[in-house]
């Protein structure tokens, strides 16, 4: 299976939600925000292959989870089903005290999670874990109040779809699993990635009675307010395909006005229709670059070993027969990359009826707002700086709600992060691969002993928690051994705490 940790391609989302919202504007300067997630979303159409192993040895529950836990207002106690699975198979009990992994779910269903984030079940025997997995309020099975469309149209009810909700969520999950497991004692270390990664952390900083400590994988949570460079996303993006190929760098610069230069002729849009197969006649050139502009972050951030999908584009766009032009090269990119179809889905990346699309354009509106834009001249994409005063309007008109860009840096903190997390936080590793655009907004210095930032130089996004590959290359096997040989130590740390300080039985 093809896979990419699809949490967090905001850019991709954002784009989403400027290309759905500006349609009635010609203003088609600002694109969508990458995603986040842990997997590459557009693979996902694909049959999920589903060992037999993987289904017997989970077992789902549903959890009934308490809409609000901020409040004490009669609708606060409304319940809704959450679903979360469970694999006791390698665990060896409560007795011994060992420890359980819980996977925190991202901006997706926990569907695909179960196989595809390898790191839990390819740990477990070593720990002999309990393995947790639970899915994110408002998305897969776990939406209060009947369908998801309701729910999220409806403003009384999303207002509840918040991060610290989400998390509040996750800790009465484990609350109740170690007292239904008797497991009073077991050390618990929570996992995500993307989106995931960044609830990951937080949730050790707010939770550290709960979470002894977590594995933040590519979760940038510097990207918010004045945390990171705005330009940092595409300057990455822009980085891995000069790196990999100057002259595939060269045509796609090139690109973008070669297209307005097409667009300029009497039929231009059709002619562009035509180039690059659209199954709908484009109605303006933004929906063309945005397409590629998403197909380039992609590729980027989701550059895994073996495949490395940015080389496929750059093979495409390179190996044009002698004489094609730019335009003609660009589109061979996209053959190689999407495969050869009839007609290309110029919406691929925004489908109104994604679950991922819509219930993160609600969260980047309210909270999770990430400044990401093209930079001016440092980038192969056209200059397209993030504007919040139009995002801002956007989010308003799309849910009439004011979003929050400070909120992140104020609940979960960021700024100075070094010296606030130095002395007060422990037991975090913030792991990156440099290749990935969202490591632009990643942790990637050593804040303590046991705050640590682990990161490959040719490391894409999530990559370390994706499943154990014979084809892995060193450096991510290496990755992955220093991850695993930190949370030993938490873990040997915890186990001397707990003969010396455990409540008297
Ligand atoms: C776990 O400990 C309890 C109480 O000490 C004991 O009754 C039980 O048999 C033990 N279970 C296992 C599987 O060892
Ligand atoms: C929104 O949800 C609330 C709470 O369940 C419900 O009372 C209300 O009727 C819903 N509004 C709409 C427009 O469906
Ligand atoms: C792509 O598919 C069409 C038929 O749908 C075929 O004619 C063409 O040769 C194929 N191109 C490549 C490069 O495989
Ligand atoms: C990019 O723009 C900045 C400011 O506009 C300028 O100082 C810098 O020289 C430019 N860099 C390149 C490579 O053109
Ligand atoms: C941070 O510390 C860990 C554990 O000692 C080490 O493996 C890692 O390379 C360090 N990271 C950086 C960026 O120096």
């Amino acid at each position: 299976m093809n896979r990419a940790m699809g949490f967090l391609r905001h850019s991709f989302h954002q784009l989403l939600l400027f290309s759905l919202i500006s349609f009635s504007c010609v203003c088609g300067t600002q694109f969508s925000i990458p995603r986040l997630g842990a997997l590459r979303r557009t693979t996902r159409t694909e049959p999920k292959i589903t060992s037999s192993s993987v289904s017997k040895d989970f077992k789902t529950f549903f959890y009934s989870q308490t809409l609000d836990h901020f409040n004490y207002r009669p609708e606060s106690y409304t319940t809704f089903p959450q679903r979360y699975v469970v694999n006791s198979k390698y665990w060896s009990g409560a007795n011994t005290s060992a420890p359980i992994l819980v996977f925190f779910g991202e901006e997706t269903s926990l569907d695909n999670d179960l196989s595809d984030i390898g790191f839990l079940t390819d740990n477990a025997p070593r720990f002999k874990a309990l393995l947790v997995y639970i899915e994110h309020r408002f998305y897969g099975k776990s939406i209060p109040f009947g369908s998801r469309e309701a729910a999220l149209r409806n403003a009384s009810i999303r207002g509840y779809f918040t991060s610290a909700q989400a998390i509040a969520d996750y800790a009465a999950i484990i609350l109740h699993i170690k007292k239904t497991f008797f497991a009073k004692n077991s050390p618990v270390i929570v996992i995500g990635g993307s989106y995931g990664g960044m609830l990951a952390a937080w949730f050790r900083l707010k939770y550290p009675h709960v979470a002894l400590g977590a594995l933040a994988s590519s979760a940038p949570i510097l990207y918010f307010d004045d945390l990171a460079p705005q330009v940092g996303y595409y300057a990455i993006v822009t980085k891995d395909f000069k790196e990999t190929s100057e002259s595939c760098y060269e045509t796609i610069r090139e690109s973008w006005d070669e297209i307005d230069k097409v667009a300029s002729k009497s039929n231009g849009l059709s002619i562009l229709s035509m180039k690059f197969k659209t199954c709908k006649k484009l109605k303006r050139t933004f929906d063309l670059k945005d397409y590629l502009d998403s197909i380039y972050s992609e590729a980027a951030q989701y550059d895994h070993p073996p495949t490395y999908p940015l080389s496929i584009v750059c093979g495409g766009i390179d190996g044009a027969p002698k004489g094609t032009d730019i335009l003609g090269r660009i589109f061979a990119g996209v053959v190689a990359y999407v495969g050869n179809k009839s007609c290309y889905d110029m919406n691929a990346y925004n489908h109104p009826s994604d679950e991922t699309y819509m219930g993160w354009r609600w969260q980047t509106c309210s909270e999770m707002v990430m400044p990401i834009g093209h930079g001016n001249n440092d980038s192969m994409f056209p200059p397209a700086p993030f504007n919040l005063n139009r995002f801002i309007r956007k989010c308003k008109s799309l849910f009439g709600v004011q979003p929050q860009p400070h909120w992140v840096t104020t609940y979960y903190g960021g700024h100075d992060l070094k010296l606030i997390l130095h002395r007060f936080a422990s037991n975090i590793i913030f792991s990156n691969g440099l290749r990935d655009p969202y490591s632009s907004g990643g942790v990637l210095e050593n804040i303590s002993d046991s705050v640590v930032a682990v990161h490959t130089i040719h490391g894409s996004h999530c990559l370390d928690i994706l499943p154990e590959k014979k084809s892995d290359p060193q450096w991510l096997v290496k990755q992955r051994k220093t991850e695993v040989q930190i949370i030993e130590a938490w873990l040997a740390k915890y186990y001397t705490d707990l003969l010396e300080f455990r409540d008297p039985a």
